[in-house]
């Protein structure tokens, strides 16, 4: 199936608050899990003054998941969208258990333009995480700048998003389904998001033309693809 590009910011009140109130905390756990796994793996803890960030953290579900993960770590959700941030922000007031998240803040910034002195002048970001962001980013090269401007040696990559069906008919079979649990805007969205997915050999085509070989791309289960390593 041919990539059609979506708008890369979801700044529509309606798109927004859909997807904010959806429940991913499934996968998100997943997510977290999954980090924790590699970081031990890699013998790497999250201590006192270490950095992680977030990008594209929309609502800021995943960027409260970390910070109650890694409490003694400074977290930092980046949104280029205001509307995603100013949600974030309420959430981050509102959250569940009531766990104040003082070591979580937000910017809104585009990943294009964005900085590394915009988040942090004298902390290296130990880990750079996102989450249903690739797709969003009409061209690859945008994605990988901005996380070799990020990155440091040091900094542990993971990035997690939708594969492309091979087929419109699979298209169509996974918009069914989350049609069975979302409203029609979130599943419209869905929808244009797994066709603006990348493959697993777009990127692995990417990642070798660009010799950002230390990077590892897999798929995971038949609907995702994770990039994780070092820049
Ligand atoms: C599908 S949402 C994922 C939100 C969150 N990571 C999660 O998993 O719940 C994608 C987010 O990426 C943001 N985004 C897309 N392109 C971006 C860009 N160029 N710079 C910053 N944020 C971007 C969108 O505004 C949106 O909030």
């Amino acid at each position: 199936m041919e990539r059609i590009v979506e708008p890369e910011l979801m700044e529509r009140k309606d798109q927004v608050i859909s997807y904010a109130r959806a429940d991913f905390s499934e996968g998100e756990n997943n997510l977290i899990n999954q980090i924790n796994y590699y970081l031990i793996k890699n013998g790497i803890n999250l201590n006192k003054g270490e950095l992680i960030v977030d990008l594209g953290c929309g609502p800021g579900n995943i960027s409260e998941k970390l910070s109650k993960k890694w409490p003694k770590a400074s977290v930092i959700g980046i949104d280029g969208s205001k509307e995603m941030i100013r949600i974030a922000e309420l959430n981050k007031k509102t959250s569940s258990n009531r766990v104040p998240l003082k070591n979580l803040s937000y910017i809104c910034a585009d990943i294009k333009t964005l900085k590394l002195s915009e988040i942090s002048l004298e902390k290296n970001i130990s880990l750079l995480v996102s989450n249903s962001l690739i797709h969003h980013i009409s061209y690859l090269d945008d994605f990988f700048n901005c996380l070799e401007k990020l990155s440091s040696d040091q900094t542990i990559n993971f990035h997690k998003d939708l594969k492309r069906p091979n087929d419109e008919k699979l298209a169509l079979e996974l918009k069914e389904k989350c049609a069975a649990k979302h409203n029609d805007i979130l599943t419209n969205d869905y929808y244009a998001s797994l066709k603006a997915s990348y493959t697993l050999k777009e990127l692995k085509n990417f990642i070798f033309k660009s010799k950002l070989t230390s990077l590892e791309v897999f798929e995971e289960g038949d609907q995702y693809l994770v990039i994780y390593g070092k820049v």
